[in-house]
């Protein structure tokens, strides 16, 4: 019989923004973390006051989403969508609800507000870019 893995040491959060930076459907803070050991970009927005972070990386074609640079909600500020084929995304949740790859999800990325801070959490796969520094 095989022991369980550990589960992996809880990790301090990495500070993003100011909470007023993020303005209800407004645009997004956009940065970048480090999936697999590469760069991959991610967003963080405000909807329904809640703030929700993805990674910037539509499930149809692994491209960027944003129509300009953070912004990523469609006309009526109700869905994310991808600006190249128009896929549109719950907010709330990342689930493909439109478009050509209905039922897929964008990737979460774990986000907090504490106080003033918002903060984004790293996971097993999701972390914070090497430091150029060392
Ligand atoms: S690349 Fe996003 S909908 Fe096709």
């Amino acid at each position: 019989m095989s022991t369980p893995e550990p589960p992996p040491p809880a990790s301090a959060g990495v500070p993003l923004c100011a909470s007023a930076d993020l303005v209800e459907r407004g645009r997004a803070v956009r940065f970048s973390v480090s999936q697999y050991g590469r760069q991959v970009p991610a967003f963080a927005l405000r909807f329904d006051g809640r703030v929700v972070a993805y990674l910037n990386r539509c499930a149809h074609v692994p491209v960027e989403m944003d129509w300009q640079p953070g912004e990523f909600l469609d006309a009526d500020r109700r869905y994310l969508i991808c600006s190249i084929h128009g896929a549109l995304y719950e907010p709330a949740h990342g689930g493909c609800v439109a478009g050509p790859c209905v039922g897929a999800r964008l990737t979460p990325v774990d986000v907090r507000e504490e106080g003033e801070q918002v903060c984004w959490y790293p996971s097993r796969h999701i972390q914070p870019l090497p430091d150029p520094a060392s």
